[in-house]
């Protein structure tokens, strides 16, 4: 299908759904409660999203923010609350009748936050030519929009540009356990329901990378729906800008603490637990980010971690049976590579079969964040249960 033909179908769907009051899409976890006290009914029954990025609390007072598809304006609303009146939310869009909703509302939402103008505009534009200016934005939102668009990596590059250095995005989106099927591709309707333009995390994630974004990582997940085999979920990633130079820093060594017992970082450096590696100023500024920090000590100077230290964690599985019941975990940054205690190796977006011994370790606070899990049985599978030999036989 012609990349015109997608958006003009794209762009369709929603004016009709926002001309209907339609109800469709993904899972959302919004306080409704809170929201209908400041934001009127109209924009709120045409919130499209899949996720909250914007109600994440990672917005501070004063910042800039870009919605990318603000559709009728939902999260721009609650990053205007978020931002105060010093600060200033722009939101982009391709269709006319989600922008028409969105500036109406726009001066009612002001109203009701007490600010004496609103320091909220939407602008008409498309998510691969972003209509701002370069190095402008703090905290660059979208919701459920990025799939719908067909040149992702063209997307990707706009944002990058549109970030201040030292800027970050905090992105929900839909996508794939496995690359979906020309046959769903070439589907229009699924298209507009967010399936057909869905990437894998792997390639979702390889795209920010490639614009230039680092420190990749999951803040939520949650599943959407299985067509013919293929999991789709919602993700809500966070990525950062670099600054463009680092402030001056006499760190020279990282010592990885664990849990995982070894790390590859988005620059390719390994570091293995206890074990101080020497890293560049830039690798410096990556491994001082949140969350990556938690995971290593920086120092000037060579230090080492034995497992009698405090600062050394490891979570090892519990001695008992494994049962295969259909899990994957999907390991989702902020790294690239990551091992465990256990002899798993995890690459970025890489689905991983685990049994049950494993979907308890990564269930665990130090790894839990870091995971997307599904079941591809497709019925509850009950599994014999094996025993893992010592050296990780069974998994
Ligand atoms: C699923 S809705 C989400 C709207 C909004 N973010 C929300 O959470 O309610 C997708 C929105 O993105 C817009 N959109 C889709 N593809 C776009 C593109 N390539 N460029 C700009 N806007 C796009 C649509 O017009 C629609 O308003």
């Amino acid at each position: 299908m012609p990349i015109d033909e997608i958006t003009q179908k794209v762009s369709d769907r929603y004016a009709k759904a926002a001309s209907t009051g339609e109800q469709m899409c993904c899972p959302t976890s919004y306080d409704m409660a809170d929201l209908q006290s400041f934001i009127p009914e109209e924009v709120l029954k045409i919130s499209y999203g899949c996720g909250t990025p914007a109600g994440l609390k990672t917005v501070s007072l004063g910042e800039t923010v870009l919605d990318i598809g603000s559709g009728g304006g939902i999260d721009c609303f609650e990053a205007s609350r978020l931002v105060g009146p010093t600060g200033h939310v722009i939101g982009i869009d391709m269709t006319d009748t989600m922008l028409a909703i969105a500036r109406k509302n726009a001066p009612l939402v002001a109203a009701n936050l007490g600010y004496t103008s609103s320091n909220v505009e939407f602008r008409k534009g498309m998510a691969d030519a972003i209509p701002v200016i370069d190095g402008t934005i703090d905290l660059i939102i979208s919701n459920c929009v990025i799939n719908l668009a067909p040149d992702k990596r063209k997307v990707f590059r706009e944002m990058f540009r549109v970030a201040k250095p030292g800027g970050r995005f905090t992105i929900s989106d839909i996508v794939a356990d496995q690359p979906v099927p020309q046959y769903l591709v070439h589907d229009a309707d699924k298209w507009g329901n967010c399936l057909s333009g869905a990437l894998t995390l792997t390639d979702y994630i390889a795209g920010m990378v490639g614009a230039g974004f680092l420190g990749i990582h999951l803040i939520k997940t949650s599943p959407w729906q299985v067509i013919d085999g293929i999991h789709f979920f919602s993700v809500t990633l966070t990525g950062y800008k670099l600054p463009a130079s680092a402030p001056l820093s006499d760190v020279r060594y990282a010592t990885l603490r664990g849990p995982f017992s070894r790390l590859v970082d988005e620059l390719g450096t390994t570091y293995l637990r206890g074990i101080p590696q020497p890293i560049t100023p830039e690798t410096v500024r990556l491994l001082s980010l949140v969350p990556l920090a938690s995971h290593f000590i920086l120092s000037p100077r060579p230090l080492w971690l034995d497992r009698a230290d405090d600062r050394w964690t490891a979570i090892y599985p519990a001695d008992t049976l494994c049962t295969w019941q259909g899990h994957f975990a999907m390991f989702a940054g902020p790294f690239i590579e990551a091992a465990d205690d256990d002899h798993h190796i995890y690459r970025r977006g890489e689905p991983l079969e685990i049994c049950s011994k494993t979907l308890a370790v990564l269930g665990a606070d130090g790894y839990a964040p870091h995971f997307a899990i599904i079941n591809r049985a497709g019925q509850s599978a009950s599994g014999d249960a094996v025993i893992c030999s010592p050296n990780g036989g069974c998994c």
